[in-house]
């Protein structure tokens, strides 16, 4: 124990550790926390305070200041820099955490703000856990000029390095130009804050003068937009706190890195699993809608499914949920929409889903009612047959548990590409619903028996004879079951309780791919 006479010196340095960290919690200072608030923003501290389990936050570089001299920036500087960086835990597990602090030169990245977040990204590789980025940021610090560009570049470098081996999630809750946008497109999943936050390669000014273009910077590169018309984000939320729930929600379906298996909750085995919800989905005739939703929700544990990408290419759904506790990945054709066509955004937004789940050791489960890939020329410029190609070789590549449910239609190139036996999957079940054909009975009837429906006395009836052979001989999953195409075909009420048995069996798979550098997945 000190006496008090050497006690003295050393409160003072006491103090000045105390004075220095209560500095470096306000930022910016007071006015601009205030003026944050003002906007129906939160800090980046109070941000973390939401995200983090209570009193688990470590903070690392909180005194780090900028090395700049050049336009007034030797006489400004903030502790931290603009970036609250470290460690702590979601609902017990560990995860890195960088927050821009909006309140310090308006979030902009410097180059030591860049080697704060280089230096937790490299930590979360190094041993193993998620990365999660809380943008608010106006790009690259203007003053600093290239150092700073050299800063965002450090970064997205480690997020390719990092990225398939620790997850990365991006929040956007504030504004994101140039290049801090980049950051998060290059992470596992992005999620905005609506009407508080914005994501563009160059804002509303810069498009005026080069395009003539009059756009807001909601119109430009608000969360609605990049929700349902570019698909750059996965998720949305009201306001800030529903952001932070959502990434904890999204964190509890995935391992810490590519080695673990995502942690499963506690699950009771019930004597009866059936659902016989499940047997009365499927309308009677082919070509009526329903929602793949229903589908799920009959399969799944009860409200555990989270939706990705809920607003884009809206013909297919992905989501994560649980399976007796277990985490799965789900792509589901939605006959609701488009009646389930296969399209570019589909096929670029269910690959990229498949690969996530690859990554992490999420096993996959494809819900199939597809009539095939849209026709038509816009397609065909816009290039469907590149991205298609995406979703193939996503599947064909995946080595996780994969299993297919056939519900109905799995039609031509379609059946190939939705997770078919012939492209790994481990096992593929049909509903007796299910119609596995080149392509619906009328259409195969006019090609096949054009000549002849022609030359009848009544070309009508002769189609409707040929349409309605060729719908018993090949609209049944029985032909494909025969050829154990079709593992099984099941009653839909049963579906839950095989696909339980079945990930259970297939919990130990082992599968590899050749040895290569890296395939060339065609982007
Ligand atoms: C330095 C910046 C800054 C920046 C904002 N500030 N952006 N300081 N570098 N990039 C400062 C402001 O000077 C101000 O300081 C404070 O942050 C808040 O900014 P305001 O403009 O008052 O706030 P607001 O009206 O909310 O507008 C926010 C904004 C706007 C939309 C982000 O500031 C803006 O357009 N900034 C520039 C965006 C940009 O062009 N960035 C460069 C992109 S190029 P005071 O002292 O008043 O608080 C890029 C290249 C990388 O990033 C490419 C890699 C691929």
């Amino acid at each position: 124990m000190a006496d008090s006479h050497a006690a003295t010196p050393t409160l003072s340095k006491l103090d000045q550790l105390a004075a220095k960290n209560q500095e470096a919690l306000l930022g910016g200072g007071q006015a601009r926390i205030d003026a944050q608030h003002k906007k129906g923003k939160l800090t980046a501290r109070e941000r973390l305070d939401l995200l983090l389990d209570e009193g688990s936050f470590e903070e690392i570089g909180k005194f780090v200041m900028h090395r700049s001299k050049d336009f007034g920036l030797d006489k400004e500087y903030y502790l931290g820099d603009g970036v609250v960086t470290g460690y702590g835990t979601v609902h017990g597990r560990l995860v890195y955490v960088f927050s821009q602090d909006f309140t310090v030169f308006g979030g902009s990245l410097s180059e030591t703000h860049a080697e704060k977040i280089v230096k937790i990204m490299d930590l979360a590789m190094k041993n193993g856990a998620p990365v999660i980025g809380l943008n608010d940021s106006g790009g690259a610090r203007i003053q600093e000029g290239v150092v700073s560009l050299g800063g965002y570049a450090d970064i997205f470098y480690k997020n390719t390095l990092a990225s398939g081996v620790v997850p990365q999630l991006s929040a956007i809750m504030g504004p994101c130009a140039g290049g801090a946008v980049y950051s998060p497109a290059i992470t596992d999943f992005i999620l905005m804050v609506e009407n508080t936050s914005y994501m563009f390669v160059t804002g509303p000014n810069v498009v005026k003068t080069v395009t003539h273009e009059n756009v807001t910077s909601e119109e430009l590169g608000g969360a609605s937009t990049h929700s349902a018309k570019s698909g750059v984000t996965h998720f949305t939320a009201a306001n800030e706190v529903v952001c932070i729930q959502q990434l904890k929600q999204l964190l509890s379906y995935m391992p810490q890195n590519c080695e673990e298996t995502a942690p499963s909750l506690p699950y009771q085995p019930q004597a009866d699993e059936s659902r016989p919800v499940l047997d009365g989905i499927v309308p009677d005739n082919a070509n009526q809608p329903y929602d793949i939703r229903e589908v799920i929700e009959g399969i799944i544990d009860s409200g555990s499914f989270m939706e990705v990408h809920q607003n884009f290419a809206e013909n297919i759904v992905v989501g994560f949920a649980r399976l007796a506790g277990r985490s799965i990945g789900i792509v589901g054709n939605q006959p609701a929409v488009l009646a389930g066509v296969l399209d570019i955004n589909a096929s670029t937004k269910a690959a990229r889903f498949v690969r996530f789940c690859d990554s992490f050791n999420i096993p996959l489960l494809v819900l199939e009612d597809v009539p095939g890939f849209l026709p038509g020329t816009d397609q065909e410029w816009r290039g469907i047959i590149t991205n298609g190609a995406k979703l193939l070789y996503a599947f064909c590549e995946a080595t996780v548990p994969r299993i297919t449910v056939i519900t109905r239609k799995a039609y031509g190139g379609a059946y190939d590409v939705m997770n078919s036996k012939h492209i790994g999957a481990d096992l593929n079940f049909a509903w007796p619903t299910a119609e596995i054909a080149v392509m619906g009975a009328k259409g195969a009837a006019e090609i096949i028996f054009k000549r002849e429906i022609a030359q009848a006395d009544d070309p009508e009836a002769k189609l409707q004879e040929k349409v309605d052979d060729y719908q018993q001989k090949f609209a049944t999953p029985y032909r494909a079951a025969h050829r154990g195409f079709v593992d099984e075909v099941i009653l839909p009420s049963q579906t839950r309780q095989k696909l339980i048995r079945a990930f259970k069996m297939l919990e130990n798979k082992v599968d590899t791919l050749p040895r290569k550098k890296h395939g060339n997945i065609p982007l």
